[in-house]
């Protein structure tokens, strides 16, 4: 049966699977005769690579160092396809995942860091539905702006429709012109050339630690509750935590945000601008967040980005 050539039609199908399981890659050793459950084999000048089982590696002593998880394309590619693995190995890529690509004669095949898995099953599951993240560039603000208008048309809190333009548009206009804008941390959500979802941290403070403030959010009303908003916030503590951030702060749902691993200020030592903003304000700790130590006031009070200060 010939497979299918066309790269739209691949990526809406390719319905990527993760395989159970850790796997590794390892040298065979030479004249010895091949043997166990090796999944894949390349034989090059130097000698005989093979994939297989972490554990099947460990039972039969071989030597690794990367460890990955395995996530197959189920869709039925043709050999001569143009354009999938470049696809798919770009969106991994912007995200700061790598991957190595094993194309069998029906499936491509990603051999992803076992650590980035989850991660990488949602920006592959994105791209299925033609989204992909990236950093917003300077050309795209008119564009996050109208998006940002579209999605706080409806006032998140109150549920009612709001008069003009909502202070979120101007408060991003400002967040893009202030000293704490941090370009690589204002990521849109890409669809079919549009954007359709936006996020944005800026430099703020606890105490004297830098700190992040994340918001505003928004996300395409007619295209909510599809993952682009969990996938920004997941791709911001990514970033946050790969530039050696302490932490992210915001101020928002107590049912939407902790399922990213955000939790109540005042639980880590950083207490909220506002008092009265009480559990709704919560911060996301990362690896370069030091301890709260035993003081009342923990860290310190958090502080947003200046044009949050004029709201
Ligand atoms: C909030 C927002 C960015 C979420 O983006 P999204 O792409 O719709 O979210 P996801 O698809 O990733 O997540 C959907 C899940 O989150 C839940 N969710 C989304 N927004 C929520 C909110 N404000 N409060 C509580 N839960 C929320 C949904 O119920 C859904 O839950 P389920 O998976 O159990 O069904 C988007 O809805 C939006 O732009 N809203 C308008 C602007 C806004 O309110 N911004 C945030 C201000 S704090």
């Amino acid at each position: 049966m010939a497979g299918e050539t066309d790269l739209a039609a691949l990526l809406e199908s390719m319905h990527p699977v993760l395989r159970e399981g850790e796997y590794v890659y390892a040298l065979w050793p030479h004249g010895r005769p091949l043997e166990g459950g090796v999944e894949a084999a390349v034989r090059e000048a130097e000698g005989l690579t093979v994939v297989l089982h972490r554990d099947e590696a460990d039972r039969l002593g071989l030597e690794y160092d990367f460890v990955a998880a395995w996530i197959t394309l189920q869709v039925h590619s043709a050999l001569e396809a143009v354009g999938l693995t470049a696809a798919v190995s770009s969106a991994l890529g912007a995200a700061g995942i790598s991957c190595n690509v094993l194309a069998g004669f029906h499936h491509d095949h990603l051999l992803v860091p076992v650590a980035d898995s989850a991660h990488a099953m949602e920006i592959l599951t994105l791209l299925q539905r033609g989204v992909v993240l990236r950093s917003g560039m300077r050309a795209d603000r008119e564009a996050i702006l109208a998006l940002t208008a579209a999605a706080f048309s409806i006032n998140p809190v109150t549920g009612l429709p709001v008069d003009g333009e909502p202070g979120e548009v101007g408060l991003l206009k400002e967040l893009f012109e202030c000293e704490g804008y941090l370009p690589g941390l204002s990521i849109v959500a890409e669809l079919g050339g549009e954007i359709v979802g936006h996020v944005i941290s800026t430099r703020g403070f606890v105490g004297d630690l830098p700190f992040l403030g994340l918001g505003p959010i928004s996300v395409e009303p007619h295209l909510q509750r599809r993952g682009i908003g969990s996938a920004l916030l997941r791709e911001t503590a990514r970033r946050a935590a790969a530039s050696g951030e302490a932490g992210i702060a915001l101020l928002g749902s107590t049912d939407y945000y902790p399922r990213f691993g955000y939790v109540p200020g005042t639980t880590v030592g950083v207490q909220p601008p506002e008092p009265a903003w009480g559990a709704h304000f919560q911060v996301l700790p990362l690896p370069g967040m030091p301890d709260a130590g035993t003081s009342d006031g923990g860290l310190g009070t958090f502080r947003y980005a200046e044009p949050f200060q004029r709201l």
